[in-house]
């Protein structure tokens, strides 16, 4: 029982101290702008604890809060996250109502947050509003319309969300300004499209992180993944710590350092 003690005292300090090395050595370079996350595995991590589908997700937001506060403490401005996809609606019915109640509570709380006030971020929602209840939109737009002014930090969340769809609302967008003159076709360049995405006006993400040990993209920010990072992290969302993060960034870093950008 000692013994057993023992060792997790010796094994937590080991733990901190390499992180406290990690972070000085992320914080001693640039760190990222703008960071994108792919949470994967809520349903994984759950299961492996005998957990129900819903305890995975409230422990995933709860995770989000906590890498929010990361990104504040390491100067990272601005976080995408995708919490849900347009495909996600084709899950059990169950399951997607606990989500969108999660969501529906959290963007309200999130308006109200004191954090969010005083550090100044602005939260904006990426995605299909009209495929959501009215009450997760009204959540929504009052998180946003609470947030409109801020600067410091930005954050967005992407609800209802696909990559490709979002090309194509670009573009209809784009269309329509043609065909009403405002715009000529010879004026459409990566500028322009990129001003009609839902990240217009911010920098493209240098860093795109997917946690699960899932290696794919998944229709996520495809437009402005161009020039992105990869990174992919081997534990369920749930399970990601601060050391995860950390060692993203400086892979992050480090490759960056090689290809002398
Ligand atoms: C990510 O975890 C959260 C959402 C997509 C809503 P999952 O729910 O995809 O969990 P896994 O990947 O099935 O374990
Ligand atoms: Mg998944």
């Amino acid at each position: 029982m000692v013994r057993d003690e023992i060792s997790r005292v010796i094994s937590n300090t080991a733990y901190q101290a390499y992180e406290r090395k990690l972070e000085r050595s992320v914080m001693s370079e640039e760190v990222p702008h703008h960071v994108a996350i792919i949470m994967d595995g809520n349903r994984r991590y759950a299961r492996s604890f005998g957990w129900s589908v819903g305890e995975g997700h409230t422990r995933g937001k709860e995770k989000l809060e906590e890498v929010m506060q990361w990104c504040m403490d390491l100067g990272i401005r601005i976080l995408t996250v995708f919490a849900f996809s347009t495909e996600n609606f084709n899950r059990d019915e169950d399951e997607v109502e606990h989500l969108m109640h999660l969501f529906d509570e959290n963007f309200r709380a999130l308006g109200d947050d004191e954090r969010v006030h005083r550090n100044r971020i602005k939260v904006k929602v990426m995605g299909r509003r009209d495929l959501m209840s009215p009450e997760v939109v009204e959540a929504i737009e009052y998180a946003e319309e609470r947030t409109k002014d801020y600067d410091e930090y930005c954050y967005n969340i992407a609800v209802a969300y696909g990559g490709r769809e979002e090309i194509v609302n670009a573009v209809r967008q784009i269309a329509k300004k043609v065909e009403e003159g405002g715009i000529k076709i010879d004026d459409i360049d990566e500028q322009l499209i990129s001003a009609h995405m839902y990240t217009a006006n911010m920098p493209d993400p240098d860093l795109v992180l997917r946690t699960s040990g899932e290696v794919r993209v998944s229709n996520f920010l495809l437009w402005q993944m161009a020039y992105s990072e990869l990174y992919f992290a081997d534990v369920f969302w749930p399970g990601f710590r601060r050391i995860d993060f950390l060692r993203a960034i400086r892979s992050c870093q480090q490759r960056r350092r090689r290809y002398g950008m």
